[in-house]
């Protein structure tokens, strides 16, 4: 470790004119155990990660994402004008704090609730945040109604599907909440509404449901595990709150389903999420919690703070976070509207519909989701042609795409897949050359008949402890 700062200030070295290729960074390797002694100048900083960060993949051609990799410059230029606003700090930017209330009402109406305008919500840093606040809230509404009655609160429990997010299992494991979750079937990738049912009683806190689920694109069942809570608690009494995770299917049902029953039309969905930044369309670092009206946040779990001027309830985990992307959502409602929405989501879901009936017809593969709730395509290899869809992924990157491989959760594990996020910035134009790169691929590999792996290759999702240490591998850092 360095105490003192060794060797001249490089700042006081570099005559102006010199060229940043021909400075000192861009042959020095970076230690990164050690923060550095010296700063540089601005252009070489900049470079030096700015040429780094190419080694990444390409965000549009990273078709494993639902997160958005395309604003318009209009949209850009608010995002950078409002950098500098820190969203907690109400008293000083009211407007922006505002724009954040108007998101979440104007989303109260989008998935129908009774009165938009009693709707209570808050913009997060994406769905995680979101769902982990909404199951928080149901977890102390149950608490609450528990001790009023006398009730024991030792052993709350929360029944979910394996095809939800890793969050709702972190929310069960950070918040002390036991998981009844529901295992996939080897053909059948959502839960029934008989199995829901099977596993709640006095002291589930909350159901849940997907909407969009994340490894299929599928919708469970929502409107009937609605009505067999409504059912449930007229039989039994059990009021149990039922909350949809829309993270991608948010923005889309709406404007592609919109006689889908999924939102505040039924009356045991208390909550929602949906991610901004996926098909919300803004880049990374928003979500949305919206509850069907305020009776559905406990009081006692939202917070006032005085300190920077003002009382200022907050009901989230963060407290200083950027205002930009809240600013790009409502840039968004207003630029697009519902029509505007309407007319990309039929894009993308044309878009998905042609790659599923291009990769079926071909007889090669076998889609998994032909019923395509959101525009995401998801498929298998037809039979065994001597390779494995980790080949095809592997395959598929040498042409830049980024085309997930993975195997579904027990007891689907047996399910080998490859998933295609179709994003408003994929073409037709460009899945035709995905499709011949894929075929090419597959003819290649084919013809090779590459030594088959023993099992799925550890991917983030399967291994994420071994998908991290790979990257960091890469990098020369160690664990
Ligand atoms: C169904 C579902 N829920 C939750 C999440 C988490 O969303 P976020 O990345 O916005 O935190 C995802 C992410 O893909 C998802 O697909």
């Amino acid at each position: 470790m360095n105490s003192e700062p060794t060797g001249p200030d490089p700042l006081d070295t570099v005559p102006a004119d010199i060229p940043v290729h021909g400075r000192r960074g861009f042959v020095t390797e970076v230690d990164t155990t050690q923060f550095p002694d010296h700063g540089m100048a601005a252009e070489e900083a900049y470079e030096l990660l700015h040429t780094a960060l190419m080694l990444d993949g390409r965000e549009t051609l990273n078709l494993a994402s639902f997160v958005t990799t395309w604003m318009e410059p209009e949209a850009e230029t608010l995002i950078h004008d409002t950098l500098r606003k820190n969203h907690i700090d109400h008293e000083e930017y009211p407007a922006a704090s505002l724009v954040e209330e108007a998101c979440v009402h104007m989303l109260g109406d989008l998935f129908n609730a009774p009165d938009p305008a009693e709707v209570v919500g808050v913009g997060t840093i994406g769905s995680s945040e979101a769902i982990m606040l909404g199951l928080l809230a149901h977890k102390r509404a149950w608490v609450n109604r528990r001790k009023a009655a006398g009730e024991p609160t030792d052993r709350p429990n929360v029944v979910f599907g394996a095809e939800t997010h890793v969050v709702w299992d972190k929310f069960a494991n950070y918040f002390d909440v036991e998981m009844r979750k529901i295992h996939m079937k080897p053909d059948r990738y959502v839960v029934t509404a008989a199995e829901v049912e099977e596993r709640i009683d006095e002291n589930t806190i909350a159901v849940g449901a997907v909407l969009g689920t994340t490894h299929i694109g599928e919708a469970d069942p929502i409107s009937e595990i609605n009505d067999m809570l409504v059912r449930v608690e007229s039989e039994k009494g059990w009021d149990i709150p039922l909350h949809v995770d829309a993270a991608s299917g948010g923005f889309v049902a709406p404007f592609a389903h919109p006689d889908l029953l999924w939102d505040f039309r039924l009356s045991k969905v208390a909550s929602i999420n949906a991610s901004g930044h996926k098909y919300g369309l803004v880049y990374p670092g928003v979500g949305w919690l919206v509850f069907r009206d305020r009776s559905k946040l406990p009081e006692d779990l939202v917070f006032s703070v005085n300190y920077l001027g003002g009382a200022q309830p907050t009901y989230t985990f963060n407290f200083s976070r950027g205002s930009a992307m809240i600013q790009a959502q409502m840039y968004n409602f207003l630029r697009l509207g519902r029509t505007g929405y309407e007319s990309i989501v039929a894009n993308t879901m044309a878009n998905a519909a042609h790659l599923n009936e291009k990769l079926a017809e071909s007889g090669r593969f076998e889609i998994l989701n032909p019923g395509l709730a959101e525009p995401v395509v998801t498929f298998k290899l037809t039979g065994d042609p001597g390779f494995d869809v980790y080949h095809l992924s592997a395959r598929l990157r040498e042409d830049g795409w980024i085309v997930p491989a993975y195997s579904l959760p027990p007891d689907a594990e047996d399910v080998h897949l490859m998933r295609i996020v179709v994003r408003l910035d994929l073409s037709r134009q460009m899945i035709k050359v995905l499709l011949r790169d894929l075929h090419k691929a597959y003819e290649d590999l084919q013809a090779e008949q590459p030594t088959q792996r023993a099992s799925s290759k550890a991917d983030l999702w399967t291994a994420p402890a071994h998908a991290a240490a790979h990257g960091k591998a890469r990098m020369g850092l160690h664990n």
